[in-house]
């Protein structure tokens, strides 16, 4: 039986922390090892372009993502690892899907609904104001990103899911008109500890709220972020609630069992906060010491990067004219 195909876009708008660690890099990087399956991961660099204009960032964003994808292990022989704007097809692809995508769909959007709330809610004449036609038409370029791979499954956080099942209702309407399974229908993929990951405040872990555990600083700068992690005022000796305690949840993310274990009865046994911090330190950074180099490696050798891309684009685009042949001779542009 041939392989399923899975795909992700990374979309490189920050740099890499550790909610991206555990809530993608490292679920993504587990399913490329299943044989059934082959893996395609991209840096989505068209869709960063809706919102990130400034030409260095958008750079030094691509790759610092490849950097960190490939130092935390992704293995660019055995997964396709590409850069989107690399692949001409995907733009060939999203016309034509732009024509099979009926512009109610889009206004139901959430990114753009919420868009459109914001300025609603803010008295702003234009409820489209801010939003360019990239945005607009995000979900197109990526319904043409997974379409174009014949992709099934699509490894997502829940606030993707919705493009996932635009990018599959397109692909039905198109099948339909052509009565032809020329498309795949996909489908996201959940990992199921899509646990929230807290951040240094306790709320989400994310680049917006400016609380997050940067993963390739240096071991120092680790440190100081986690002796950061928000705490109550509980004194050493007092019984700690594991659950509640920002510590003990990124803690479990990244221990063993026993470790987790072993550390929960010394919060009930009242751990002192320094101690706590101490110890999740020592774990992160032990697991970080051997990526951290390769990284570092990886970011003062430009063309190890763009060779991996390289290589990727040609494998990627090897799928892609294929998918193409079939689409263009069921729209009709072969003459014969
Ligand atoms: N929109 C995704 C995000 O913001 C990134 C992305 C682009 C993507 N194209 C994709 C994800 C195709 C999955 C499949 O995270």
């Amino acid at each position: 039986m041939s392989q399923q195909v899975v795909l992700t876009g990374i979309k490189p708008t920050g740099t890499p922390h550790l909610g991206n660690l555990v809530g993608a890099i490292q679920p993504a990087i587990d399913l490329s090892q299943d044989n059934d399956k082959r893996a395609f991961y991209f840096i989505a660099d068209y869709h960063a372009l809706t919102g990130l204009k400034d030409a260095q960032l958008l750079r030094d964003y691509t790759k610092q993502v490849a950097a960190a994808w490939i130092a935390l292990g992704l293995d660019p022989t055995r997964v396709v690892f590409y850069r989107q704007s690399d692949v001409p097809e995907v733009f060939e692809l999203n016309w034509i899907l732009a024509c099979f995508a009926p512009k109610g769909l889009m206004n139901r959007a959430h990114a753009y609904k919420a868009i459109v709330q914001h300025n609603e809610d803010n008295g702003e004449s234009d409820v489209d104001a801010g939003v360019n036609m990239g945005l607009y038409t995000y979900p197109i370029l990526m319904a043409a990103d997974i379409l174009l791979m014949q992709t099934r499954w699509v490894p997502v956080g829940g606030d993707q899911v919705q493009h996932v099942e635009i990018a599959r209702d397109i692909a039905q309407y198109f099948n339909r008109q052509y009565q032809r399974a020329v498309f795949t229908l996909p489908e996201a993929m959940i990992d199921e500890h899509g646990a929230v990951i807290p951040g240094l405040d306790g709320r989400k872990m994310s680049k917006s709220y400016n609380n997050t555990i940067p993963i390739f600083g240096t071991s120092d700068e680790l440190r100081k972020r986690v002796f950061r992690i928000a705490t109550d005022s509980s004194r050493p000796g007092e019984p700690k609630d594991p659950e509640t305690s920002t510590i003990f949840q990124l803690f479990r993310l990244v221990a063993t069992t026993e470790q987790t274990l072993a550390f929960r009865q010394q919060f009930l046994a009242g751990i002192a906060w320094k101690d706590a911090k101490e110890q999740l330190f020592a774990v992160l950074d032990q697991l970080l010491t051997a990526p951290r180099e390769r990284y570092r490696d990886l970011m003062s050798d430009p063309v190890a990067i763009s060779d991996v891309f390289r290589y990727g684009a040609q494998e990627a685009r090897d799928l892609a004219q294929e998918t193409m042949r079939h689409v263009r001779l069921a729209i009709g542009q072969n003459l014969l």
